[in-house]
């Protein structure tokens, strides 16, 4: 068997400099190299609890992680990307804080807060970078050195990507329509769990066999698009969203439009549809398998009953809303993501 060639030094440069765009979609490797201050406190009760990570970088570590005996040249490379490009845009600190539910015993209530923290660290400290700018950078970096390494998106990576852009939707959503935030019922009109919750959500969806091939899941007011676009992304299933908001719409459009930088999207397998979704002229909901409403609301805007009466017997409604005059034409299934979901039964 011939000798493999060693790689070059440009062909190792840019693996490490796909490394780090892997390495910085990694809450841990953040944690670790990156953001290595930490502070942490009760804030005025048992029950809640804040954490403070601020930027200390670790970099000769960092730098011996990610390029191990890569040799000098990447190492140099390195070297420069970080104290050129990367330390000074790097966000200063991370602040994430909890609420522990007040059931929670007192004397539990400690460690349940450090838990619930580490898990929202885990899953917002990605997304609270520029991400999306950082995987362009790279990538286009790693490809300058060699143009034939492969670029395509680990999952990790398309996951803190999907963050970025979604935080960023968020806070164009907030600027361009300032009227959705509706402070006088206490709760913002507009409001999407995030991406973490989305994937979470779309991973337990997969898990009961509710986003198979040829499943039509709809999103019932879908806003920003977050929930059309990780069911398009992590599914085989098609996903429509149907909003009553145009310019929320046109946001929704965007974010697909930037996610598909990293994935080609399928146009066959989502669609956008602007209008009110309580008139059947604008939707035939009895086309849908799978139809998720999320309404943030004390009222009741969004009615569990209105929806169900125009699925079809078999379809899965996944609500925050309980039907009332269908309670007996339902099966009550498995909670999804903590949110009640219910089966439509022959009458
Ligand atoms: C809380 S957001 C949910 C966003 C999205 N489903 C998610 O989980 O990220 C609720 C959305 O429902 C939309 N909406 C409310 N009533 C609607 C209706 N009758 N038809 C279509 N959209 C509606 C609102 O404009 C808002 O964007």
């Amino acid at each position: 068997m011939p000798e493999p060639t060693p790689p070059t030094d440009p062909q190792t440069a840019a693996q490490v400099f796909l490394a780090l765009r892997h390495a910085l979609a990694d809450s841990a490797f953040l944690r670790r190299y990156l953001y290595t201050e930490e502070s942490a406190r009760f804030l005025g009760s048992t029950h809640k609890y804040g954490i403070r990570l601020a930027i200390q970088v670790q970099e000769l570590d960092l730098i011996r992680h990610l390029c191990g005996n890569a040799g000098a040249e990447a190492t140099n490379k390195l070297q420069t990307y970080l104290s050129r490009r990367l330390i000074p845009s790097l966000p200063a600190e991370f602040v994430t804080a909890v609420d522990v539910p007040a059931s929670v015993p007192t004397d539990q209530s400690g460690d349940r807060c450090r838990a619930l923290a580490e898990q929202s660290l885990a899953r917002e400290l990605p997304a609270s970078l520029p991400y999306a700018h950082y995987f362009m950078e790279l990538t286009r970096m790693a490809t300058q050195q060699d143009p034939r390494c492969v670029t395509s998106p680990r999952l990790e990576e398309f996951s803190a990507y999907l963050g970025h852009c979604h935080r960023n939707t968020m806070a164009k959503a907030r600027h361009r329509h300032p009227e959705l935030w509706d402070q006088t019922q206490g709760h913002y009109v507009l409001d999407s769990r995030g991406t973490s919750f989305a994937i979470h959500f779309v991973q337990q969806l997969l898990r009961q066999n509710l986003l198979n091939p040829g499943t039509r899941f709809i999103d019932f007011g879908s806003g920003i698009g977050t929930m059309i676009a990780t069911v398009h992304y992590y599914s085989p299933a098609h996903a429509t969203g149907i909003e009553q908001h145009p310019g929320l719409n046109r946001l929704a459009l965007c974010l697909l439009k930037k996610l598909s930088r990293l994935k080609a999207y399928s146009r066959a397998h989502v669609s956008l549809k602007t209008g009110n979704a309580f008139h059947p002229e604008v939707i035939d909901l009895s086309r849908y398998d799978v139809c998720y409403v999320y309404s943030p609301l004390g009222i009741d805007v969004i009615k569990a009953d209105a929806v169900l009466d125009r699925l079809r017997v078999g379809a899965v409604l996944i609500s925050n809303r309980r039907p009332r005059r269908f309670h007996d034409r339902v099966e009550t299934l498995p909670e999804i993501g903590g949110i009640a979901a219910y089966r439509k039964l022959a009458p």
